[in-house]
């Protein structure tokens, strides 16, 4: 038999993304949101396994970020913040994107992903020099924030717009990212509040709090999970770009000069934790940012080779005091460590490693997915499997009775009871067991095991593993440890 990855040389790896957005849909991974309504644009939600395998990355994370550094410990803040926080954030001022609309279409582009494109639409023509000027050109205007350079720069290479394929700009301008709410009942007494665009905040409004209760030395950090909130104006890409999303973010607090060394730390720290989830170091880049955000003095991202290409997972910056230092300014209190080894006062220096946890999904759907053929001599076969790791798995362990009587579902029955406690497993009896197995496959369940007559007789099971397919004779108070074992 020869299993071909036919994945790895599909024609067209834009494909392979259609068709893994088909398969979250048929699987039960993630459904556009209200698709009842026709969906809302950038907005979606995770199904019964999308939500397993988000919550395993999750925890995945937060177990090496706080349980694995004795110095990090965790946080859960709230969604609203006190408008001011924005002010001395810089993100009313400053968290806006260069827009441009089409004078014929109206849609509006974000210039950066205008141009970028019409660099992929180079590339793929073969003209990867121009594609490769064009893209040291765009870095060179965004850095200098020259906009009007930039609307040359699309004038000259006669960019269009997709939808009315002309080339009629408006001139380029900012716009906000953040949605604003009311706060109180009564509009005219509303306070305008925002949705937070990132975690981070949560984090620094409350270092003294956290700094006096965890009694915790510089250097140590503060790591959250949570939803943020961003006006994307282009939003697709299925869940790379949404509007509201979820962030794993931790701050560093560090002694001022001290951060080339902790930035260095952390690059390194995070690019290892993205290879303990199985992917290869191929998979993976630095992309040192040209333009720096508003709070940066040192920043880059870790991207990941999407089947649309290589796009940011990860951002890690090194944030200087900028926000500690806004937040005491606008506050008015003192955000100052009192170090007692030096014997001085200051406020931390932080580097912050701020991850997608939805970019995360999609990462690690991306590199599970496969098609593979299984054809043989006499036979057509193929099939979908996600190879997830089995840690992050939704599904453990899958107990297949191979008949629906003769006592079979009854010993299928006592496995699950005693292995549930412990880890997800999934109980299934209907179909012939080549359906099942290949459903399991779909849904990236690491190990099924079949109970059938023999097992009546000597207390043993077949245990199938997804990737390999190879099937072993185990005794039935073996699977719990063997599945373990996997797994942690
Ligand atoms: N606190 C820093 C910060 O928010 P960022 O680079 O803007 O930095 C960090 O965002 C990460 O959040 C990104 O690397 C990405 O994984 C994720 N992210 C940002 N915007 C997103 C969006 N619209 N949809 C999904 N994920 C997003």
């Amino acid at each position: 038999m020869s299993t071909t990855i036919f994945a790895a040389t599909m024609a067209n790896d834009n494909k392979k993304f259609q068709a893994i957005i088909s398969h979250c849909k048929e699987y039960g991974y993630i459904f556009p949101s209200s698709e009842i309504y026709d969906g809302l644009s950038a907005v979606y939600d995770y199904g019964e396994w999308g939500s397993e395998l988000k919550k395993n990355i999750k925890d995945y994370w937060w177990k090496s970020m706080t349980q694995m550094h004795e110095n990090i410990v965790g946080i859960d803040a709230a969604i609203f913040m006190h408008p001011t926080t924005w002010k001395a954030s810089g993100h009313v001022d400053n968290f806006s994107d260069p827009m441009i609309d089409n004078k014929d279409s109206k849609k509006r582009y974000r210039v950066d992903h205008l141009i970028e494109n019409f660099a992929e639409e180079l590339e793929e023509k073969g003209e990867s020099d121009r594609a490769k000027k064009l893209l040291e050109e765009m870095d060179r205007l965004l850095a200098a924030s020259d906009y009007e350079g930039l609307k040359q720069l699309i004038e000259q290479n006669k960019i269009k717009c997709s939808v009315s394929g002309t080339a009629h700009w408006t001139d380029i301008r900012q716009f906000n990212l953040m949605f604003s709410t009311q706060l109180g009942s009564v509009t005219e007494e509303a306070n305008e509040i925002y949705l937070r665009p990132e975690t981070a905040q949560g984090i620094f409004v409350n270092f003294l709090n956290v700094q006096k209760t965890s009694r915790l030395k510089i250097p140590f950090g503060i790591a959250q999970v949570g939803k943020a909130f961003r006006n994307e104006i282009v939003a697709r890409q299925f869940i790379f770009r949404m509007r509201e999303f979820e962030q794993m973010e931790m701050q560093y607090f560090i002694r001022p000069g001290t951060q080339k060394e902790w930035y260095a730390f952390w690059k390194a720290e995070r690019m290892k934790w993205h290879q303990s989830l199985g992917i290869g170091p191929e998979k993976f880049r630095f992309h040192d940012h040209v333009k720096l955000a508003h709070y940066a003095d040192a920043a880059c991202d870790i991207e990941y080779e999407f089947p649309i290409g290589f796009k940011e997972v990860e951002g890690i910056h090194s944030r200087t005091d900028f926000d500690l230092r806004n937040h005491q300014q606008y506050s008015k209190k003192k955000m100052q460590y009192f170090d007692s080894e030096i014997n001085q006062n200051y406020i931390p220096y932080v580097i912050e490693t701020s991850i997608g946890l939805d970019r995360t999904v999609l990462m690690v759907l991306s590199e599970a997915y496969r098609e593979e053929d299984l054809s043989t001599a006499d036979k057509q076969d193929s099939r979908v499997v996600l190879a997830i790791p089995p840690r992050l798995a939704p599904i453990k362990l899958a107990i297949l009775p191979l008949v629906k009587k003769d006592g079979l579902p009854e010993i299928a029955r006592q496995i699950m009871d005693q292995c549930k406690p412990w880890f997800r497993c999934f109980y299934e009896e209907k179909d012939t067991i080549g359906k099942r197995y290949r459903r399991m496959d779909a849904i990236g369940t690491p190990f099924c095991v079949t109970v059938d007559q023999q097992s009546k007789e000597d207390g043993t099971v077949t245990i199938r593993y997804r990737d390999s397919m190879q099937q072993d004779r185990i005794e039935i108070s073996r699977i719990k440890e063997i599945v373990e074992k996997q797994i942690f």
